[in-house]
């Protein structure tokens, strides 16, 4: 039996609880893109609405679900009926109504007949990744949609009743200047989605880009993406986008709170190839594999590799590390009450220092990155870790 305590939502003590959904199937692979998917076939599709249904019966679901991420993958290369039948399949586990459900879709997979089960199903936010709206950075990422695309997508999202949009963009694009960046920003502002995500060009290992990385046809150039930030959070500021996560930003009261919960080291439960776990007190991956991950459900197996129990040092190491990338901070003294046992003199002397540098403020108890701060919000990463590692005051 699990051990967590079920508290009424609303109550402080209330742990909000995720679902995760990966649905691991693009049309082809772009060229920055590492993460899991296939090229579907129709008995893949079959297997994988099947192990779906299969792992969510592995689940012992003891409350009810506050927030729905379905990611990818593209989502939106389910046929309808498929949606729905994933829908239905987990939908059936919630519990209740979800606060916040999204759905990334792609622009080239955005249609009437796709947004009208989304919607009927009772999805809440669509999450869509338009990268950029200039044909040659699009090609440049190996993206296979247009910017007519986009904007058609937005249009037929819309007109089907979706109040909560996202748009994701990139930067520090192979051939992309500060002039062509911000006129992406601009013109995803010019749509008013409810929220902008910016994503810096990280070169994941194995992609088509990180290959031109090494044989050096591209360059990385960490001030240029470092000036890039500032001036990316200077224009979402004044259009009215607070940003709320250094890749983050949204109108009041539109921040993605299945993000939130994962930032602040809360529960969710991965369905489908790939995805993460935490609840239960263990987080884990899945087999990043269709056909193994369907095997082991097969066997009546949840297909987690690497189950690591959460210790409060994990936990508390997180917390610090996901937390100061929010705007928000950490709360410190809350969380030493917490964890008491963690080595806090080591802690409050990396605290005092990125505020003396002015890479922090601590107000309250409250310690949350300034602009500067940031910046350097990787670095300052590094340092909690190692201020973990260092056991000053058990
Ligand atoms: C889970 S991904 C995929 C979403 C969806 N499949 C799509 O492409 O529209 C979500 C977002 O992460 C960003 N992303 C993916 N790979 C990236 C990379 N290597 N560097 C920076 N951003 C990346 C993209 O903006 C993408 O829309
Ligand atoms: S970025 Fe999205 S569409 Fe492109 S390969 Fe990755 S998951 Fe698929």
């Amino acid at each position: 039996m699990s051990e967590i305590k079920v508290l009424p939502k609303g109550t402080p003590e209330h742990v909000p609880l995720g679902v995760y959904v990966h649905v691991p199937f693009c049309a082809r692979t772009c060229d920055y893109c590492a993460f899991y998917q296939v090229s579907p076939t129709a008995p893949m599709i079959h297997q994988y609405l099947d192990g779906v249904g299969r792992e969510a019966g592995l689940i012992e679901w003891i409350r009810s679900v506050d927030t729905v991420f379905w990611g990818g993958g593209t989502p939106g290369l389910l046929a309808p009926n498929d949606l729905r039948k994933l829908g239905e399949t987990v939908r059936a586990r919630f519990g209740g109504t979800p606060t916040e459900w999204s759905v990334e879709l792609a622009p080239a997979s955005v249609t009437e007949a796709r947004l009208a089960v989304l919607h009927e199903l009772g999805v809440t936010r669509i999450s869509m990744g338009a990268q950029s709206f200039q044909p040659a950075l699009l090609s440049a990422l190996g993206r296979p949609h247009t910017r007519e695309q986009i904007l058609r997508a937005y249009e037929r999202i819309r007109a089907a009743g979706f109040a909560n949009v996202n748009i994701d963009l990139m930067f520090a694009l192979p051939g992309q200047d500060e002039a062509a960046w911000l006129a992406d920003v601009r013109e995803a502002v010019s749509l008013a989605p409810e929220h902008i995500s910016t994503y810096c060009l990280t070169f994941e290992e194995d992609t088509a880009l990180w290959v031109k990385l090494s044989e050096g046809k591209v360059k990385l150039d960490p001030e240029r993406e470092a000036q890039l930030y500032e001036k990316t959070w200077e224009q979402l500021d004044a259009a009215g986008y607070a940003q709320y996560e250094i890749s983050n930003f949204a109108k009041p009261g539109h921040a993605c709170l299945h993000n939130l919960n994962t930032w602040r080291m809360q529960e969710w439960i991965g369905l489908g190839p790939s995805a993460a776990s935490q609840h239960a007190g263990w987080r884990g991956t899945n087999i990043d594999d269709l056909a193994k991950w369907e095997e082991k459900l097969g066997r009546g197996e949840r297909a987690t590799e690497d189950r690591t129990a959460l210790t409060p040092e994990l936990l508390l190491e997180d917390c610090l590390v996901f937390g100061l990338r929010m705007n928000e901070g950490v709360d410190l003294a809350a969380l030493r009450a917490k964890y008491p046992q963690a080595p806090w003199a080591s802690i409050d002397q990396l605290a005092g220092r990125l505020a003396d540098e002015g890479l922090a403020t601590l107000r309250d108890g409250r310690l949350a990155l300034t602009l500067r701060g940031r910046l350097v919000a990787d670095a300052v990463g590094t340092e909690v870790m190692s201020a973990m590692e260092m056991k000053l005051s058990v």
